[in-house]
């Protein structure tokens, strides 16, 4: 049974410096981001789209009342150790948190294994 577990966070865009420099000062240094757009549950804010022109977005809502708008955002993963993950999810919180709407989701999933390609070393020994 592996104790290693992924963090995926989906954040704003403008705190991904403050979110890095927090895990960096938990001692989590190693992340994966890509740029994503999504939507959580109000489907997106109006007038926050930047991939669709809005008004277009509006009359194709209107014909086929389906909401299009998605959010630009930051996706950040973390592979860390079981012991670990509570910090982790604590800091994404304390620079992530307004009390506002899409503040942004934490999913923690469950890792098979990882291996240090330099090294060939194997689970929690890849992370260290
Ligand atoms: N259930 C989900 N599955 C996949 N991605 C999600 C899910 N919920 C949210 N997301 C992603 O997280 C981003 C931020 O979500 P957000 O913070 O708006 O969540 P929320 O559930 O709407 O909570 P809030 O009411 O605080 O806004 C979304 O833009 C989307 O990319
Ligand atoms: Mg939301």
């Amino acid at each position: 049974m592996s104790a290693m577990k992924e963090v995926i966070a989906i954040i704003r865009r403008h705190n991904m410096q403050a979110t890095k420099a927090g895990l960096l000062g938990i001692g989590i240094p190693a992340l994966t981001m890509v740029s994503v757009e999504g939507r959580g549950k109000q489907k997106g804010l109006p007038g926050w789209n930047y991939e669709l022109d809005p008004a277009l977005a509006e009359v194709e809502e209107k014909n086929t009342g389906i909401n299009l708008r998605f959010i630009p955002k930051r996706m950040i993963y973390a592979v860390v150790e079981d012991s670990d993950v509570p910090k982790v999810v604590e800091t994404i919180i304390r620079t992530n948190q307004t009390g506002h709407a899409g503040d942004g989701k934490i999913f923690v999933c469950p890792v098979e294994n990882a291996v240090r390609v330099r090294t060939g070393e194997r689970a929690e020994q890849a992370l260290r």
